[in-house]
């Protein structure tokens, strides 16, 4: 949405079964755990610490960040204002809605990223020009 503010952005914990012996962690995102249905998922890994991803915006697409193993930094703008949020935990999950710039940085050396999105890639949902981002914004 066009006018969706950083304030719409969630952190969400990610339920967790622990083991009574021991045996590890296991997170479960189901049906309703996320706000939106799930339609894709994909993730990013390998990359290199001083590499930015990300770098835009998308007009309908939301989605839920988990830093499934190690760390980054997700910088959020809404055209006003900015906020970053450090992930490292796996079984949080930062949950950004439309209308929001991004920029992941500052990843960890063997980093995860998984996203979990509510539409197909599609090309024509992103907006990838900052200044383009902050007009649209402004509309
Ligand atoms: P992009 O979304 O820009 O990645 P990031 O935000 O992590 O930097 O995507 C990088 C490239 O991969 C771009 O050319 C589009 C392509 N791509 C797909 O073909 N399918 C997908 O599901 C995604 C997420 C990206």
């Amino acid at each position: 949405m066009q006018k969706q503010t950083i304030d719409a952005i969630q952190i969400i914990e990610i339920p967790k079964i622990s083991d009574p012996d021991g045996r590890g962690n296991l997170a479960v995102v189901e049906k309703n755990t996320l706000p939106y249905e799930v339609k894709r998922v994909y993730y990013l890994y390998d990359v290199p610490s001083d590499a930015s991803r990300g770098g835009h915006a998308h007009i309908e697409l939301q989605q839920c960040l988990i830093a499934l193993s190690g760390s980054f930094d997700v910088l959020l703008d809404d055209g006003n204002n900015r906020t970053k949020v450090h992930l490292n935990k796996p079984n949080r999950g930062l949950i950004i809605p439309s209308g929001i710039w991004r920029e992941l940085e500052n990843f960890s050396s063997g980093a995860v990223c998984l996203a979990l999105v509510s539409e197909v890639y599609k090309e024509e949902d992103y907006i990838r020009d900052y200044n383009a981002f902050v007009s649209y914004k402004t509309m």
